[in-house]
């Protein structure tokens, strides 16, 4: 099992598939992003080794991140392998839905368990100055037909950004009522890149739920108000789904946290929020051997900083979001 300085048991890795996307969310990356060279990018097998050297780790809970996880050629393929390591318990996987229509029965057939798809509006012109992209009606269909193949509980991510989408957060739980979604409000996070941005158009957790109670009247606990991953979840007065909330700004959830993260080109990141990084595939490629690499993961995983630095002002600079995936 692997566990960091601080005790926390370290189980669920996060693997990006790739940085490049067909959206450009305003708050994840720059209009004109500059992507990796595909050749320094993680191929089928070194992403397989990896699942299986964390297996040995003691990681059983996976999730394939991006960029946008679906533009990687052989995604299915890849699943179905993820999947089929001994010891991997659940994948999962965070999308922009763009082109679930299309992938979704698929993904599901090859093993996939769930997934999290981006919805930050249900107004398509606000989608389209959010994203960059006028792809409302798809991503929409995208999720139905992640529900129809049975990726569920579908799980929506929401960036709440002053000014572009917090009129609309009532609009967006009301969606509980009819659906057993689970509807995640996000605090937004600041990277390097769009900066100055992202402080000051965070909208907070608290302000969020207020404005959802103040509509429906108080929100019921779920769990007892516990976390369940990074959320606390709520239900709406006579809802079906859940309302999460997300404040990974003003609540930080790090003594809780489980997680890993490997970049599209084989870093292991040890936090989202943190620059500190640790490149596995070089030594991989150099044909450094599999104990002396798990050394180094192991190494790695222990030195896990705790908490992040939001509120002193210190934010990571040496990647934007779509280069670690959430
Ligand atoms: N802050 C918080 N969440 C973000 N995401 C992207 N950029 C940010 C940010 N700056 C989320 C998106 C998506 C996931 C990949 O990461 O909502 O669901
Ligand atoms: Fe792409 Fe997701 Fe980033 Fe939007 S938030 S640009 S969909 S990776």
């Amino acid at each position: 099992m692997a566990t960091d300085q601080y005790n926390r048991n370290l189980h669920y890795l996060r693997i990006s598939l790739t940085d490049r996307c067909n959206f450009r969310c305003v708050y994840c990356m720059p209009e004109h992003m500059i992507f990796r060279p595909r050749s320094e990018l993680m191929d089928d097998e070194e992403v397989l080794f990896f699942v299986r050297l964390f297996v040995s780790l003691g990681f059983d809970k996976f999730r394939l991140t991006g960029g946008e996880p679906t533009v990687r050629p052989n995604l299915v393929g890849l699943v179905k392998d993820i999947v089929n390591t001994s010891g991997v318990k659940s994948l999962s996987m965070t999308t922009n839905g763009v082109i679930m229509k299309k992938l979704a029965h698929p993904l599901a057939e090859a093993g996939l368990q769930r997934v999290n798809i981006s919805l930050d509006t249900l107004d398509p012109k606000k989608f389209e100055m959010l994203t960059r992209r006028d792809s409302f009606e798809e991503v929409w269909g995208g999720i139905m037909a992640a529900e129809e193949a049975g990726l569920k509980p579908i799980k929506l991510n929401i960036v709440v950004v002053l000014g572009h989408n917090d009129d609309e957060v009532v609009d967006l739980a009301r969606l509980t009522r009819e659906h057993a979604w689970h509807i995640r409000f996000i605090e937004m996070m600041p990277f390097g890149g769009a900066t100055d941005f992202q402080r000051n158009q965070v909208v907070t957790a608290k302000d969020v739920h207020e404005r959802i109670k103040e509509a429906f009247g108080p929100l019921e606990a779920v769990n007892g108000g516990k976390l369940d991953g990074e959320a606390r979840l709520y239900r709406l007065p006579g809802g079906i789904g859940h309302v999460g909330f997300i404040s990974s700004v003003t609540q930080p959830f790090c003594a809780s946290c489980t997680r890993a993260r490997l970049t599209a080109d084989g870093r292991l990141r040890l936090c989202l929020l943190h620059e500190d990084e640790v490149d596995l595939l070089t030594p991989v490629r150099q044909g450094v051997s599999e104990p002396e690499i798990r050394q180094l993961a192991r190494e790695a995983l222990w030195r896990k900083p705790w908490g992040h630095g939001l509120a002193e002002g210190t934010v990571p600079l040496n990647r934007v979001m779509s280069e670690i995936g959430g």
